[in-house]
């Protein structure tokens, strides 16, 4: 049974990419906690807010459009000033290197990468004024497996995990952590497409054998948010049932 500890009560979470899957379990996992959760997604994530109840705001927030960053970090400021930021949204079109085109390669640069930065640039001035702050980036345990048509994606995915060593050096005099998540294979719609199949011969990898589920995923994200993790920052967390094995 997970422990339903207000761990997180008092802060304000921003999940991006909320609307479904793994961002929705972190939206809800969050609020579980105690935490007043800001769900966002390219059209308000109206099911996670009524999954979360009132406590909960939703809005729109493309994650390539510095504009929408703005404008949330503006009109979240009534819900107070965000201490968590989960950037969760992703683009992730499977493309061989012969197919792979210059709009598609930097589409999936914003959505993964830009979107970090972009978070840091906007939540990270009230991180320092309250001298508090979580900043965890959706990665995946694809950079370290060998899945044809992903480069693209795993440039972005290893630039995360890049990016959060850097930000940790730069925000920890502030109380400001900066961590990488990186899920395994987990049912969500994005992966419904691929037959049982396959699931099965990834799963079959892992140590603990069966497909993870998005409320798999969320442990490692209470975790680094909480104040259990105060000295843990530049880290990548695997959460991927013991598949991917290279730290
Ligand atoms: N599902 C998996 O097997 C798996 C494995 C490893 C890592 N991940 C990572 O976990 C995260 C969530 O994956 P998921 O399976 O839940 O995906 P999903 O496709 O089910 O959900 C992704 C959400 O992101 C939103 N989104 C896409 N582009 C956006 C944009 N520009 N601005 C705002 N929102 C946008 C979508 O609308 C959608 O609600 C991603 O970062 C993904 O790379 C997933």
């Amino acid at each position: 049974m997970k422990t339903l500890t207000k761990t997180h009560e008092g802060r304000v979470a921003l999940v991006t990419g909320a609307a479904q899957g793994i961002g929705q379990a972190i939206a809800v996992a969050l609020a579980e906690r105690g935490a007043q959760v800001i769900a966002t997604d390219l059209t308000r994530p109206h099911e996670t807010v009524e999954k979360i109840g009132p406590t909960a705001h939703a809005f729109q927030l493309d994650v390539t459009q510095e504009e929408d960053w703005r404008s949330v970090s503006i009109k979240g400021r009534d819900v107070g000033e965000v201490d968590i930021v989960v950037n969760n949204a992703a683009y992730f079109p499977n493309r061989s290197i012969d197919e792979l085109d210059l709009p598609t390669w930097r589409k999936t640069m914003a959505t993964n990468l830009d979107a970090q930065f972009l978070s840091a640039k906007y939540f990270l001035p009230g991180m320092r004024r309250n001298k508090w702050g979580r900043f965890v980036g959706i990665s995946s345990n694809m950079v370290g497996l060998a899945i044809p048509g992903m480069s693209h994606y795993i440039a972005t995915k290893m630039g995360i995990i890049g990016f959060m060593r850097g930000l940790a050096n730069d925000v920890a005099s502030d109380g400001i952590t900066a961590n990488a998540v990186l899920p395994g294979l987990t049912n969500t719609l994005a992966t419904a497409p691929q037959s049982e199949e396959q699931k099965r011969s990834t799963w079959e990898q892992q140590a603990i054998k069966r497909l993870g589920e998005p409320a798999d995923v969320t442990g490692a994200i209470l975790f680094l948010t909480s104040d259990d993790a105060a000295f843990i920052t530049g880290q990548a967390i695997v959460v991927d049932g013991g598949q991917y094995r290279i730290g």
